[in-house]
């Protein structure tokens, strides 16, 4: 009969107790799970620990051997341990730092979107209201000939506006090319071009000798309007006019025509907008110009002014921008500074 407790029987006994737990620590793949394993291999009730408890019945000769055995199981499975928890400890580490990771090398997003400037919007909103009431958009060229610019216009040849200090006039003299002063300009080329009757807005740049100041640019915008039916008068140009106004700066806008002198309109009126919010204090301010179209215009145009009446405006889009935002240096808005383009909002 073989005592329980030989060192042979002990040391099979230890060796088990210890490669089940080596096993268990190997295969846990968790900080969780390796303390799992520990509790169950060298916890309080695991195999190893009760070897240990099992001393108290060694005789007492045999112990230290057995001690000595049972005391090396539980220093290789305690350095198994920690060695397994180091593993798993970096490995967790480095999972967690790769799910936080933040690409300081990675370039921001340095490009803004693009932004359509407030003149362009704004230009497009105006004829916007027009093509609302069954208008066309009309277009002529920058570079125009001096007899749509001017005679076709009725503007006589010494007048002060062809001078050679408000026109730039493009060489060579004898192609008689100018940068156009005005949209009106386009009047001519819609009535030649189109059907009777004609309701068209023609936006575009013109280009004047002009000082730059506050109010002033050498380029600017206008917004040209013709209308020619049968039987229009002053009191659809008015209506269209307070129509327009209304969209551009609010229900309480008002216009007011004062008599002006234009060639190419009779009569005519300079037209000036208020709204509460002008800068300044609610004033009056010189908005544009209009009239009925002179039938010496209908007539170059090949419209007969017996049977045809039409009426004409136009006005500047710097201006209408200024008046809308109370802005006080039409400068800002030629600078190309992204800073005053944003102001208004840049829809795309
Ligand atoms: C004209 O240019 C006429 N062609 C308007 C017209 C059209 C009258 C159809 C009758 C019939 P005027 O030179 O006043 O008129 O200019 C019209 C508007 O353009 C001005 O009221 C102002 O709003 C704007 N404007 C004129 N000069 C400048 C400038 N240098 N910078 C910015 N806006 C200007
Ligand atoms: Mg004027």
């Amino acid at each position: 009969m073989t005592d329980p407790h030989t060192s042979d029987d002990l040391g099979a006994r230890v060796e088990a107790a210890v490669g089940a737990a080596l096993l268990a620590i190997e295969a846990a793949q968790t900080t969780a799970e390796l303390q799992a394993a520990k509790a169950a291999h060298n916890g309080q009730g695991s195999a190893l620990a009760a070897l240990n408890a099992s001393l108290r019945e060694i005789a007492p000769e045999e112990r230290k051997a057995a001690g000595q055995l049972i005391g090396g199981g539980r220093q290789q499975v305690g350095a198994a341990i920690a060695a397994r928890q180091g593993e798993l400890e970096a490995a967790e580490e480095a999972a967690q730092l790769e799910a936080e990771r933040i690409d300081v090398t990675a370039l921001p997003r340095l490009q803004r979107p693009g932004g359509r400037h407030p003149l362009t919007l704004l230009q497009e909103e105006m004829g916007d209201v027009f093509v609302g009431m069954g208008w066309e958009i009309a277009e002529g060229p920058e570079l125009e000939h001096e007899w749509y610019n001017f005679d076709a216009l009725n503007v006589d040849p010494d007048h002060p506006a062809r001078s050679e200090s408000d026109t730039f006039y493009v060489a060579p003299a004898d192609r008689h090319l100018v940068l156009r002063t005005q949209t009106s300009p386009v009047q001519i080329r819609s009535l030649l071009t189109r059907e009777l009757p004609v309701y068209v807005v023609a936006p575009g740049r013109v280009y004047r000798t002009d000082d730059i100041d506050a109010t002033h640019l050498p380029v600017f915008t206008q917004l040209e309007g013709l209308a020619v039916d049968k039987g229009i008068t002053m009191a659809h140009l008015r209506g269209t006019l307070e129509h327009l106004a209304r969209q551009m700066f609010g229900e309480e806008a008002r216009i007011r025509l004062r008599p002006n002198y234009f060639p190419f309109t009779e009569p005519s009126a300079e037209m000036d907008v208020w709204h509460p919010g002008m800068r300044g204090g609610a004033r009056w301010v010189e908005w544009g110009g209009c009239g009925m179209v002179n039938p010496n215009v209908l007539r170059a145009a090949g419209v007969d002014p017996e049977v045809h009446s039409g009426f004409a405006f136009g006005m500047g889009i710097e201006r209408t921008l200024q008046f809308r935002y109370q802005l006080d240096d039409m400068r800002d808005m030629i600078e190309g500074d992204v800073r005053f383009t944003e102001q208004f909002g840049m829809v795309i």
